[in-house]
């Protein structure tokens, strides 16, 4: 099996590939302007909204969304996996793809399914021969059969039990490690990573075993353990489950998506075998694809709490490209309190079936959480519910379904279907701006908050930053220490990966972000139109960003230390920072 591909070597073919060129010879391209357009290729449409910048490298498509880089497009348009596209790409420009050879040992694929496969049988047995983990999982309701059927076991207290059975050569122990099994310290050490837990296995779509999830005996901290991410194991595009899920039924005629481990086998106990859970993240656009390659028919189900109906809304923002005709996918709120688990637990199989039958259309979730935003008696209530709208409608694929979830809105706002397809557009285009600030601002449609509707500095930093890569050579990140905004972790580490690697192109950073779910929205932000360099200068436009961001960190900073100061004496540190800030 080939080593790794090295990142400057991905950094650089990107950077020098003519994407104009790449995907030119798939879809005929028509110049306009700067950029080239074309009716997309991944959504059906009349009029061309496929956009491809080959100052930026990458293309964006306004109607569906779909964006990316050229190794993304040939992922999408041919088919490829990561590494196919690359070489792929590499071939065309007669260059040859460099290996990392260095940790070969840990890359032979089949030595570590054999690994982790005896570790979960080991584990399996050990669950019999110890009384705390069989009486958990008593306790919890399972039974021995679907115990048996997810490959349960358990992890016993010790940091070496792993490592003395199944690490006794070197080479054996840098198995264990590329695939989590164990944890080097700094010293040198080797110790086990799963102790005294509950061990649930992962499995891939063929049943192989590519990592696993550990749940603590009682309450100790974390609750769930995973694998790290390894070789065999990336955590944003496993579903736990669906193997299992596939094993069962001979007809798969819908999932439900849940948000824990035991949910899915607390469901399966009571016979419902359709249920699948993603791995403690949000769900990504390659859940959703694998999830429609085996059904129409998608629910989501999370937990009762505000953290559930979070994660739904999440969901709904990334199913929303996926919408098609004849797919369906709805959103079941539980009882507050309740998770899957303890609901089918306590009201049994029939009653959760029933309320998966009644899950709310996901037209209908999105239209009642908008209305809740908005004051729906007024005008300007109104004018902002379809503000709201604008990118989430925008991002589902021109079509039949889109019509429709349009005529739903305009009847929730109270307005002909045309008048409100006017609003959308009026909002969409705004008037002539003469700042840059104010182009991208209103452009960023996908950056607005929920709430206040404004794109954040943050978000313009991003864009700018993307837009023009090289603008945040000299920027001194440190203005950004100890500010907490969403995104701006993101922000710092795009300054820096810049800082680290000046010549690093803007389709550069999106593939580094490729794997990482807080990248989710960088590509629709690269592809929002900011101005030539010869209209403004980015490093200015940028620092003043930073300055915007350090300023209101301090802002709040100083309104903190004087709220505190009425309720609590300040130390002399405080005293002094307060004194120098104002
Ligand atoms: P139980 O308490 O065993 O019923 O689990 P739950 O599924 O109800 O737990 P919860 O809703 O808190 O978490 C849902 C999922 O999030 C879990 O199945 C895990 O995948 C993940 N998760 C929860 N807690 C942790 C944690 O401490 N660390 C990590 N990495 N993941 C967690
Ligand atoms: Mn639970």
């Amino acid at each position: 099996m080939a080593g790794k591909i090295p990142q400057d070597f991905i950094d650089d073919l990107i950077a020098r590939a003519d994407i104009i060129e790449v995907i030119g010879r798939r879809v005929q391209l028509k110049k306009a302007g700067r950029e080239f357009k074309a009716c997309c290729p991944f959504h059906d449409e009349k009029t061309p909204s496929f956009t491809v910048s080959p100052g930026k490298g990458f293309y964006h498509c306004f109607g569906c969304g779909a964006h990316g880089t050229a190794i993304g497009f040939l992922m999408e348009f041919d088919h490829m996996s990561f590494v196919d596209a690359i070489e792929s790409l590499a071939n065309t420009m007669g260059v040859e793809v460099p290996r990392d050879e260095s940790d070969r040992p840990a890359r032979r694929y089949d030595e570590l399914f054999a690994l982790t496969e005896s570790v979960a049988k080991h584990w399996q047995g050990q669950l019999r021969a110890h009384k705390v983990g069989a009486d958990y999982l008593a306790g919890r309701g399972i039974d021995d059969d679907t115990a048996r059927r997810f490959g349960i076991g358990f992890a016993a207290d010790g940091w070496s039990e792993i490592l003395d059975k199944f690490g006794q050569t070197p080479e054996a122990a840098e198995r264990l490690l590329a695939t989590g099994l164990i944890i080097r310290k700094d010293n040198g050490k080797l110790y086990d990573r799963f102790r005294e837990r509950i061990m649930f296995p992962i499995r891939d779509q063929r049943g192989r075993c590519i990592g696993f999830g550990g749940r603590v005996i009682g309450d100790g901290e974390p609750k769930y353990l995973n694998s790290p991410e390894t070789v065999l194991f990336h955590k944003g595009r496993e579903l736990y489950g669906l193997f299992e899920a596939r094993q069962a039924l001979r007809h798969i005629d819908r999932l439900v998506v849940v948000e824990g481990y035991m949910d899915v086998v607390a469901l399966a106990r009571h016979g419902i075998d359709f249920a699948t859970a993603t791995l403690g993240t949000a769900t990504t656009d390659e859940h959703l694809n694998r999830l429609f390659r085996l059904t129409d028919n998608v629910v989501f189900c999370f937990d009762g709490d505000r953290a559930g109906k979070a994660a739904a809304w999440r969901a709904l923002e990334n199913a929303l490209p996926q919408i098609r005709e004849g797919r369906q996918i709805r959103f079941v709120f539980l009882p507050d309190e309740h998770d899957p688990d303890s609901y089918v637990n306590e009201f049994g199989a029939t009653a959760f079936v029933n309320a998966v039958d009644n899950g709310v259309a996901l037209s209908d979730f999105l239209i009642s959480e908008l209305a809740n935003q908005v004051d729906m008696q007024t005008v300007d209530g109104k004018a902002r519910l379809a503000e709201l709208a604008r990118p989430l409608v925008n991002s589902i694929p021109a079509g039949v379904y889109r019509e429709l979830l349009m005529g739903s809105l305009a009847e929730a706002v109270g307005l002909s279907a045309a008048k409100l397809d006017k609003m959308l557009q009026q909002t969409a285009q705004p008037g002539k701006e003469s700042s840059p600030q104010g182009k991208f601002a209103r452009a960023d449609n996908t950056g607005t908050s929920m709430k206040s509707g404004q794109p954040s500095v943050v978000r313009r930093a991003i864009t700018l930053l993307l837009n023009h890569p090289a603008a945040a050579d000299k920027l001194d990140v440190e203005k950004l220490a100890g500010l907490s905004r969403p995104g701006i972790d993101v922000l710092q580490e795009l300054i820096e990966t810049v800082q680290a690697e000046p010549n690093i192109s803007a389709a550069g950073l999106l593939e580094r972000w490729r794997h990482d779910e807080r990248g989710r929205h960088l590509g629709k932000l690269a592809a929002v139109e900011v101005p030539d360099e010869d209209e403004f200068d980015p490093a200015l436009e940028l620092s003043a960003c930073l300055d915007q961001l350090a300023l209101a960190g301090r802002r709040e900073r100083i309104d903190f230390l004087i709220e505190k100061q009425k309720l609590n004496p300040l130390t002399d540190d405080e005293k002094l920072e307060l004194r120098q800030m104002l």
